[in-house]
């Protein structure tokens, strides 16, 4: 089996498994912080946004934050773990949104048609794929001429310190957490296995440029936890 489809066998089984805990781990792990993390990205979102996209969308926070923000949009969201897809679906049920539509699927290989959607996110996905360029590749396709693109992902921080500090966490606190709390020790390697294993984000910047993405900007969150990427399909004067 090639490295690349033994990484997307391991993170489906993985998310598959995690799926019933993902979100209360989740706030038990970064002690809520990734909940700023994200309402950061989805204030982003420009309000003109008519149809939106979030890829490797897990169980929703970024779709239903979507959702509540653009009231009469239309927004899908793939994910290839069904299970994750099922939480999703009831969490939106709960929220009583109508204008999501979940979709499985591989970030690899997008259902959808060229210059399909005028936004498209990634958020926190993008690292648990096995080829991160043409999953760029796949979000510029989709994406309208003008579109803008948001891609949140979690990286070691910067400061030398800090980084062996949250590295240890990941790696030896975190899967005892998940072995204490929903039994999953192997699942919850995962997180320091995908993070360390990520590339830096000047790289993933260099591959966000080579997908054909201009004006890319990129803010840092906590000293380089978490880094949010933007840019814009080119083909148009302005959004
Ligand atoms: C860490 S979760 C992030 C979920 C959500 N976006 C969030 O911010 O909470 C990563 C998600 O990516 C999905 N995923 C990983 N690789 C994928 C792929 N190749 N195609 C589609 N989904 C994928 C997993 O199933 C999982 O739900």
């Amino acid at each position: 089996m090639s490295v690349e489809r033994d990484k997307e066998r391991r993170a489906h089984s993985v998310f598959q498994k995690i799926s019933f805990c993902y979100d209360f781990m989740n706030d038990i792990i970064t002690l809520g912080i990734h909940r700023l993390w994200k309402k950061d990205l989805i204030k982003s979102i420009p309000v003109e946004s008519k149809m939106v996209l979030d890829v490797c969308c897990g169980t929703g926070d970024i779709a239903i934050g979507m959702g509540n923000k653009l009231k009469t949009s239309q927004i899908t969201a793939l994910d290839f773990s069904e299970r994750m897809l099922q939480v999703a679906e009831k969490r939106t049920k709960a929220a009583h949104l109508k204008n999501i539509e979940f979709i499985q699927g591989n970030a690899l290989f997008l259902p959808f048609k060229d210059n399909s959607f005028d936004t498209v996110t990634i958020s926190f996905g993008i690292r648990n794929t096995s080829d991160y360029k043409k999953v760029l590749d796949e979000i510029h396709r989709v994406l309208m001429p003008g579109g803008v693109f948001f891609c949140m992902e979690a990286s070691y921080p910067d400061p030398f310190i800090l980084r062996g500090v949250l590295s240890a966490y990941c790696r030896f606190i975190v899967p005892i957490m998940g072995k204490i709390l929903v039994k999953s020790y192997g699942e919850y390697r995962w997180l320091d296995e995908s993070v360390g294993a990520f590339i830096s984000k000047e790289e993933l910047t260099v591959l966000v440029e080579g997908a054909g993405f201009t004006e890319i900007n990129l803010r840092t969150f906590l000293f380089g936890s978490c880094t949010l990427h933007s840019g814009i399909k080119g083909g148009v004067d302005e959004y």
